[in-house]
């Protein structure tokens, strides 16, 4: 099986776990692809749940997944809120949950994740995932990068193993500091 690159890889992955009628959260909507794939595999009866901090996010993502079938919710908000914007109903569903940190491609810079929202966000998002969901994590490795790559790297390496898996993915040949992807599977 060929996986190209971080964003390639975590595509299959959610290819894998997302069902027609699955409740998922995009925690970084940016652009909106990832939403825009989450929205297709949720498909009708499916209900996304995408956030982001950046008013331009929901506007690009808003035309990406126009037309889609699952019910997908574009809230102005930090991940770190995530349990708070999620229904009750919904904790303990969520099959999975992708965080693309960094920054807005095409955006500025200085407007990215920090490690300890993207920390208390992932928290978050383990709370409400459902048994056999699954958590994805790209990190990329510009200076704020480099601090939350190791933060994460922390939390995951702590969390109890009769609970969840927990991975890291390097692109070892790649040129120019290819991001690192960590995958959180919560057992059945
Ligand atoms: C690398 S981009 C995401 C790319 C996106 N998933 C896509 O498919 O295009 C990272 C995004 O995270 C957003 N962001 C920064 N801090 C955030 C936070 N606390 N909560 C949610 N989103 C945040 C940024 O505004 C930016 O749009």
């Amino acid at each position: 099986m060929m996986y190209e690159n971080a964003v390639t890889y975590v595509h299959r992955i959610l290819r894998d776990v997302v069902r027609p009628g699955s409740v998922v959260v995009d925690a970084t909507m940016g652009n909106g692809w990832d939403t825009a794939l989450m929205a297709v595999l949720a498909g009708e009866g499916g209900t996304v749940y995408g956030f982001d901090i950046q008013p331009v996010a929901l506007e690009v993502t808003k035309t990406r997944i126009s037309g889609a079938a699952a019910d997908v919710n574009l809230i102005l908000a930090g991940h770190e809120e995530m349990s708070t914007h999620i229904p009750p109903e919904h904790h303990g569903k969520v099959q999975a949950v992708t965080f693309n940190l960094g920054y807005l491609p095409g955006g500025h810079k200085d407007i990215t994740t920090q490690a300890e929202t993207t920390r208390r966000a992932i928290e978050q998002a383990r709370a409400i995932l459902a048994p056999g969901g699954v958590i994805t994590i790209v990190c990329y490795r510009h200076a704020e990068g480099e601090r939350e790559l190791e933060v994460v790297r922390g939390l995951l390496a702590s969390l109890p193993q009769h609970t969840l898996t927990c991975t890291e993915t390097t692109f070892l040949n790649q040129a120019g500091n290819p991001p690192v992807v960590f995958v959180v599977v919560a057992r059945s």
